[in-house]
């Protein structure tokens, strides 16, 4: 196992102590949150997590929890959860995230919207001092209609690609959409951004998390650090 991939599990197993029987857990998408989810199988298997009832962020992590034997729920019978332990693309000291480097932020906003505490598990790869300095913002757009917003988003301060599944054809999202990656460098003003992107008929969603996460396990050489939104900066 790599250092950085031990980080991961080491900020995802730390996160996973959060758990307690009966709750009713967002189960996050991506290799870093596959740690918890491993981690809470774990405490089910050996008797500690009695009543706990997960929610999926993604179809993938659906046949993940079920093959490893975690009880599932849905955002219909559980309109509100206990918490939600997810990764992130990078994190700002306020606590800000991109999230979609996996393509499943729509379904991740809408459990993290819905979520009393939305823990974020990362290595210290993730920190950043502004989003949008190390990775793109995934934009996630209706097929119809999908080239209308290239220069919306160009004109926003983008540099845009459109994103491929393996096969060379374009990556379709759980919900059938596309995603767009929108390279902005640092972002002086996330909120606005943001608002501007939520406007646009045709964007379903965008990879920009703010003022949702809060909770962050971040893990690096020295161990694992918890911040909590408010708290001193994680950079
Ligand atoms: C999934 O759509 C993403 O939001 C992931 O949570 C994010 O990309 C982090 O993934 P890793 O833990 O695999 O780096």
């Amino acid at each position: 196992m790599t250092d950085r991939e031990k980080w991961k599990r080491d900020a995802a197993w730390r996160a996973a102590e959060l758990v307690t029987p009966g709750m009713v857990v967002g189960l996050g998408h991506g290799t870093t949150a596959r740690h918890a989810l491993e981690r809470i199988a774990e405490f089910l298997r050996t008797g500690g997590l009695e009543g706990l009832r997960g929610v999926p962020c993604s179809i993938q992590v659906e046949a993940e929890a079920r093959k490893l034997g975690i009880p599932l729920t849905t955002l219909d019978e559980h309109p509100k959860l206990d918490l939600t332990i997810d990764g992130a693309d990078e994190v700002d000291p306020e606590l800000n995230v991109i999230k979609g480097g996996g393509g499943a932020l729509l379904r991740e906003k809408i459990v993290a919207q819905a979520s009393r505490r939305e823990v974020i598990v990362v290595d210290e790869g993730k920190l950043s001092p502004a989003l949008g300095t190390r990775c793109p913002v995934p934009v996630e757009v209706l097929p119809f209609g999908w080239k209308t917003h290239l220069r919306f988003l160009e004109k926003l301060g983008a540099e845009v690609v459109l994103r491929f599944a393996s096969a060379g054809e374009p990556f379709r999202t759980d919900q059938g959409n596309f995603v767009v990656d929108c390279r902005f460098g640092p972002i002086a003003d996330p909120h606005a951004l943001a608002r501007e992107l939520d406007g646009r008929a045709g964007i379903v969603a965008h990879g920009l998390f703010l003022d949702l996460a809060t909770d962050l396990f971040v893990a690096g050489p020295v161990g694992v650090r918890h911040m909590e939104r408010g708290r001193p900066s994680p950079v």
